[in-house]
Order: C-alpha cells, then structure tokens, then sequence
C-alpha cells in the first residue's frame, strides 16, 4: 500500500563493511531528490534506544552535505553496533542479574514519536532478521544486504564481500614471497562465520595449496598429505586459507566466547590448524589472522556500484509502496525479496558450486 512518505530514517547495524556510507549516500540523495526529509540513527538503534547517551542526537539529520564525498570511505558515518540487539538488549533484572529483553515495540514507539514514516536497514542476517520484526510490528522498512561474509540468502552477493575478499587476496599474494623465502607454511585464517564464501574465493584468486571452509570438515592428515605432496613436487612452501569457522571432521567450531545478547565470537581455527600441521607436515607453520582488516579500507569499485545501486533501490522500493523486503542482487538488475525469506536461512557454500569443482581440478586442497 502506498503512504505518503516524508521523513525516513538509515541506520546501519552489525559489523561494518565497505560500502556502508555509499549506500547511505545513495539513499540521502535519491530520497532528497524525492522531496523527503533523511535521518540517520547513530549506533545500530541506539540512538533511538538509548537518546540519553547521545548529548548531539542519537537521530541526526542528514543533508546533502553530510553524505558528500563519502561513497569511497570505510566504515560508516552513523557508528553501528552489535551489542544493541532491540530484541535481545542486555538488560539488568532484579538483584542485577542481566538478561535478554525484547525492546521492539519500545522501539517502534520511538520511530512514531519522531514522525519517522520509513526505515532503511543496512545490516547482514542478525541487523535485517530484526528489520523484519520491526516491519511486521507496522513500521515501513525496506534492508539492504550487507556483510563481507556474503552469507545472506536470497541474493546474488551482498556489498562488502568483493572489497574483503580483493584485500584478502592481496595478503595471499604477500605471504607466498615470504613463506617461499623461508620454506615455511603460511596458514591464513579469514573471517565468514559459518559460511567458507571469503575463504573459497581468496584462496582461489590467491593460489592458495590448501582451503578449509566449514562446508567440509577437514582432516589434518589430508592437509599434512597435500603439504608433503608439493614439497615431493618440488615446492617448499605452502599457502593454507582457514575460513574462522572450519572445523575438523568429528570437531566443533573454534569459539572465543558468546556474551549476552550477541553472537558468538569466533576465532582460533587458524592456529588450531597450524599447530596440528606442523608436526604432521614437518614444516614450521605460521599463522596470520586477517580478521577486521577484511572490514576496513575503501570499497572496491565492485561494491560502490551495488551500494549505491542497492541504496537508490530500497528508496524506489519505499516509494513504491513496499515493506518487509530486502534488495536483492539478480544480475543484471536488482529485485525485491521478502526480509523473512532472506533471513530465515544462512546462505553456505554449496559444495557442488563450480567454485568448489574448478578449485578442485586445479588441486586445492579441502581437506576432505
Ligand atoms: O559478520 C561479519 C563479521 O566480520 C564476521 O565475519 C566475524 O565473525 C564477526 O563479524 C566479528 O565481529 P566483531 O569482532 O566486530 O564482533
């Protein structure tokens, strides 16, 4: 059904990834150019959650001016969060003890008081899983897919991922001098949660010998195997990608820590692999975490252009009348799915993808 829109708010919830602030950008300009007023919501929802904390506004008006010159910066220009889970916020209960409360219908009544008629939500499963509750509580909300895991369902790719995996693919191309220098292996552990997309592309594009997804549970002696098998063939050094959620066949997923009202923390598969190989292999393993690196530095010219087609998009979108739905890649045009379906399944590697077969024609290794 189509409203009269006015004022709209963008907030940008979940880690940070490159392209955020083009498609703020994109969204400021195009809703401008319609004649609506734009705010942006500081820190995930907080600032609409928690406006005490913010002296110059938790919702801050965003001109013209504001978004200028900002599509090829990092980061994002409205700080996001993910500690501010609306519907699992850390709460103290009585005698201090802390807990999860669902604060959503708080914060729907926050976006009425402030005369918002529309949200743009740039987030990955966890940022527009709660999108979609807030669309079904009655507020107009379009998402934008946006993760370097690359793991939201429903879309061809999600804006973020090209720029990590560039970067990671760059660092590949540093570690082969160095571990060929040394005659070592150099076991590089990506981020992607439960989902291999970083760690399968980066280790491709960066001739990788080794790649180790969640998607297969890996056995270390088939690593150790593939790393005397180079060195037989005369190469002495080996490139060995650790997706953060790899696990040993049998095994569980390296976790750092869960803290209320989050995601787990991961992290260690990348040593855990390195520390397992090293007498298996006969050959010193060292260990690179490119973790939040992956998240910084300028969009690739690949992510700008779907930022800022992805943030003109979800504007169409809410003047068309739509809510509850997410834009989604379909190249070579954009469309719209619905934010439960998008959210509702992780989007993992398939392992019949011609990714996965072409990686093994040119004799990667997964491990299995
Ligand atoms: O979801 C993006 C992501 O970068 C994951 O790959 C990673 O596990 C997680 O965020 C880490 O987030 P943070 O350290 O900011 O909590």
């Amino acid at each position: 059904m189509k409203k009269n829109i006015k004022r709209i708010a963008i907030n940008t919830g979940g880690g940070d990834a490159p392209g955020l602030n083009a498609v703020i950008r994109a969204v400021v300009v195009s809703a401008i150019n319609k004649g609506w007023e734009c705010f942006g919501i500081r820190d995930g929802y907080n600032g609409l959650m928690m406006p005490g904390d913010y002296p110059e506004g938790g919702l801050i008006p965003l001109t013209r001016q504001s978004v200028r010159g900002i599509t090829h910066l990092g980061g994002t220009i409205l700080g996001t969060t993910n500690k501010g889970n609306p519907l699992k916020y850390p709460t103290k209960g009585p005698g201090g003890k802390m807990f999860e409360k669902d604060r959503s219908d708080e914060l729907v009544a926050a976006f009425k008081k402030n005369n918002i008629d529309a949200l743009v939500a740039l987030g990955g499963d966890g940022s527009l899983g709660i999108a979609n509750v807030l669309s079904e509580k009655g507020l107009r909300t379009v998402g934008v897919p946006k993760t370097i895991d690359n793991d939201l369902d429903k879309t061809v790719i999600t804006f973020g991922f090209d720029s990590a995996v560039s970067f990671a693919t760059e660092c590949l191309d540093r570690l082969h001098s160095t571990a060929e220098a040394h005659r070592r292996i150099m076991v590089v552990e990506v981020m992607g949660r439960y989902a291999g997309w970083i760690a399968l592309n980066a280790g491709i594009s960066g001739t990788a010998d080794a790649i180790l997804i969640p998607e297969i549970p890996y056995d270390i002696n088939k690593v150790a195997d593939c790393m005397k098998a180079l060195v037989k063939r005369g190469k002495h050094y080996g490139i060995v990608v650790v997706a953060e959620g790899a696990k040993p066949k049998g095994g569980t997923v390296s976790v750092l820590g869960k803290e209320l009202g989050r995601a787990e923390k991961l992290g260690g598969a990348g040593e855990r692999v390195a520390a397992e190989l090293q007498p298996l292999a006969g050959k010193e393993c060292r260990t690179v975490v490119l973790g939040h690196l992956l998240r910084g530095g300028s969009p690739t010219t690949f992510d700008r252009l779907i930022s800022l087609r992805f943030g003109a998009a979800a504007v169409r979108a809410l003047e068309e009348g739509r809510s509850g739905v997410m834009v989604a890649l379909a190249p070579p045009t954009v469309q719209y799915v619905p934010l439960k379906e998008a959210t509702s399944r992780m989007k993992t590697v398939p392992l019949d993808c011609d990714t996965i077969l072409s990686a093994r024609d040119l004799g990667i290794c997964f491990g299995d």
